[in-house]
Formats: structure tokens, C-alpha cells, sequence
């Protein structure tokens, strides 16, 4: 008799979709779920979890999801720190697996509300008995975690050529590539971020695309396996999450458009080249946002297209406001952008 298993089990392997003859899509339900399931299973494995212990992370996201599923399934309670920006069906999903969502209320003097969402991790850490925080920042098992993925790849597409994805935690692009270069050390790697990003060597400010980008640099952010980044807004992301589903019939989030639309830019002009698009999450969360044209008229997110082209700058900081790319390079941060670079833990 076949082995079932569980939810996350399931779901957690994405489906190739071809969306051209040389553009494929890797798409997934919720991503984080390869990551959360490595890194808890891990974790027991190490004797890091004892029966009381509680997960403290800190997230406003898909891995906070994807946690929440992963310690429903476990019985284990979970604290999830996130700032006011979380939307309210998350965190009615959030709350309804057992989690205890905790709001951070204030933004750290750059404009982001990482720092001090890690400060308040650190703070309800030090108030329990027994606390485990998978870290996705810079726990090494988010990036190894997709290992599989590149197997995956491999096995049911053959060689990729390049490998377009969003850029958040660093985690899936930088493991996915790192894996896959090993059967294909030439593969192009290109990264999505969006304009006041800090990632890629923006200055720190107010973001309106979520999902992708930060305002911390994290550890496992691995900057010398992309080849080049696009800085991408939320204007353009949203109207390729929506041309997405218009001609693919491709239900995703505003991070996969994003993506989809650096990638289709690219296979076009490297139409001897197979490309692999990442594409996160699924679109419920966003049908009163991206997939609500009221709402877009009326938070001004009109004007953007998917037939445009990126403007092609030397340095990030001459990225923005529109879309742009920088031919990266392989490079580490230091290198591209002369800053001093200061990695959260
Ligand atoms: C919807 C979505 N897309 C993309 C990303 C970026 O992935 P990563 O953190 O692996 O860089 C995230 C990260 O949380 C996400 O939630």
C-alpha cells in the first residue's frame, strides 16, 4: 500500500508548468512548507525540541504560514512576531492553526520593522522556560532545505539554463541555485528584489511590494550566486501577477508576478536558453488587493505592464523608481556596492 502523508507532505512539492516553449514555471502552493518541515524535523533530530517547547519566529509571511501548519500538525505552540503590515486574513489563518500572532508597533530608524521584530523575539525567547527559533534568516537548513527542489528540477525538466525567483530571506534562490549549479555550473541566476530594498545594495525606506526584499541583510542571502537582479514595484508587479492569470490561468501572488516578469523578459531574448520561473504562493491571499482592480485604482497601483523593458544600470543605486536590472555578476555585496555590510543574525 502506498505511504501517504501528511498536508505538508503533500503540498509541499511544486508542479512545473510550461508557459512557453522556453519558459517553465515552478509553482508552488506555499514554498515556505520546504523549509519549515526541514528545518523543525532537523531540529528534532538534534534534540532541540523538548515536548514544551514553544517556536518563536519572526515573520509577516508565507513562513510564518507554513510554521503555523507545521506545528498544528505537532501539537507544539508558536509564537509568530509580525508588525502591522500583516493582513488580516493571515492572520485569522495564523490564529485559527494555534499560533499567538505578536505586532511589533514601531519601525527601526531605516523605515523597516525587522529589527525590531528580532528584538522581540529575543525578548519573549528570554522569557520561556524552552524556546526553538528556526531562524530563517540564517538557519543553513532554509537553503539546504531545497536541495530537493534542484533534484526535482533535474530530474523532470533536464538542464536549466537559468533561474528566475524572488529574493526575501535569500533561502530558496540561493539554495535552489547552489544545488542546481553542481549538474549545471553555468546556470544564470537572477534575482528579484524591489526599489528601497536593502538586499542588493538599496538604501533602506518605505517598501510597498511585500513578500520579497528586507531591511536587514540575512545570512543566508548568498550574493555571489546571482548573476543579475531586477528591482521591481509594486505597479509592475501587480499587473504581471494579473497577466499571469490571464493568459496562464496561473493563480499566484504578487511575488511569483514579479518573477514572471523579469523571467519572460529574459527567456525572449534568450529564446535558445530554458528558463524556470519560481513562482511562491497561491492568490487567495491577495483577492482583495492585487486581484481587486478597485482597489488598485484606488491605491494608484495602475500604469504597470508586461510589455515594458527593464532599464539596464551600472549600480544599485541608480535602480529605481521604475524597473530596473543590474548585471550582478557573481559578486558579493561589498564588491558591487563598496558598502560596509553588516549580516543579521
Ligand atoms: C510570497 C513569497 N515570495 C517570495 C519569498 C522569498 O523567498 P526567500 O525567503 O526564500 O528568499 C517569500 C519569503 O518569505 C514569500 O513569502
Amino acid at each position: 500500500m502506498t505511504a501517504f502523508g501528511d498536508v505538508v507532505e503533500a503540498y509541499r512539492i511544486p508542479t512545473v508548468v510550461r508557459l512557453t516553449d522556453n519558459l517553465y514555471a515552478l509553482s508552488y502552493r506555499l514554498m515556505k512548507m520546504i523549509p519549515a518541515r526541514h528545518i523543525m524535523r532537523r531540529a528534532a533530530d538534534e534534540g532541540l525540541l523538548e515536548p514544551d517547547t514553544t517556536v518563536v519566529e519572526t515573520t509577516s509571511g508565507t513562513f510564518g504560514l507554513a510554521l503555523a501548519m507545521e506545528c498544528a500538525l505537532t501539537s507544539r505552540p508558536l509564537v509568530l512576531v509580525s508588525d502591522p503590515v500583516i493582513d488580516a486574513p493571515l492572520r485569522r489563518r495564523l490564529e485559527d492553526l494555534g499560533a499567538t500572532v505578536d505586532i511589533v508597533s514601531h519601525r527601526a530608524p531605516g523605515g523597516g520593522y525587522q529589527p525590531t521584530r528580532l528584538a522581540r523575539v529575543a525578548e519573549l525567547m528570554a522569557g520561556l522556560p524552552s524556546a526553538f527559533c528556526p531562524q530563517q534568516y540564517s538557519n543553513p537548513a532554509n537553503p539546504a532545505s531545497y536541495a530537493l527542489v534542484a533534484s526535482l528540477l533535474a530530474e523532470q525538466v533536464g538542464q536549466v539554463d537559468c533561474l528566475v525567483g524572488p529574493v526575501g530571506s535569500g533561502g530558496s534562490m540561493s539554495g535552489t541555485t547552489s544545488a542546481l549549479r553542481e549538474a549545471f555550473p553555468d546556470l544564470t541566476a537572477i534575482g528579484v528584489d524591489t526599489h528601497r530594498s536593502v538586499l542588493f545594495g538599496q538604501p533602506d525606506g518605505h517598501r510597498t511590494l511585500r513578500g520579497l526584499g528586507n531591511s536587514l541583510i540575512p545570512a543566508n542571502l548568498d550574493h555571489r550566486q546571482f548573476d543579475e537582479v531586477h528591482w521591481i514595484g509594486a505597479a509592475d508587479a501587480y499587473a504581471a501577477t494579473r497577466a499571469l492569470h490571464r493568459k496562464h490561468a496561473l493563480f499566484m501572488g504578487p511575488t511569483s508576478g514579479a518573477s514572471y516578469l523579469a523571467a519572460t523578459w529574459w527567456a525572449a531574448r534568450n529564446a535558445d536558453a530554458l528558463t524556470v520561473v519560481v513562482l511562491p504562493d497561491e492568490g487567495y491571499r491577495y483577492l482583495d488587493t492585487v486581484y481587486d482592480d478597485g482597489w488598485l485604482r484606488g491605491n494608484g497601483w495602475t500604469g504597470g505592464g508586461v510589455d515594458t523593458a527593464p532599464l539596464t544600470v551600472d549600480t544599485p543605486l541608480q535602480a529605481g523608481p521604475g524597473w530596473c536590472r543590474t548585471l550582478w555578476g557573481r559578486r558579493s555585496l561589498a564588491e558591487v556596492s563598496g558598502a560596509v555590510v553588516e549580516v543579521a543574525a
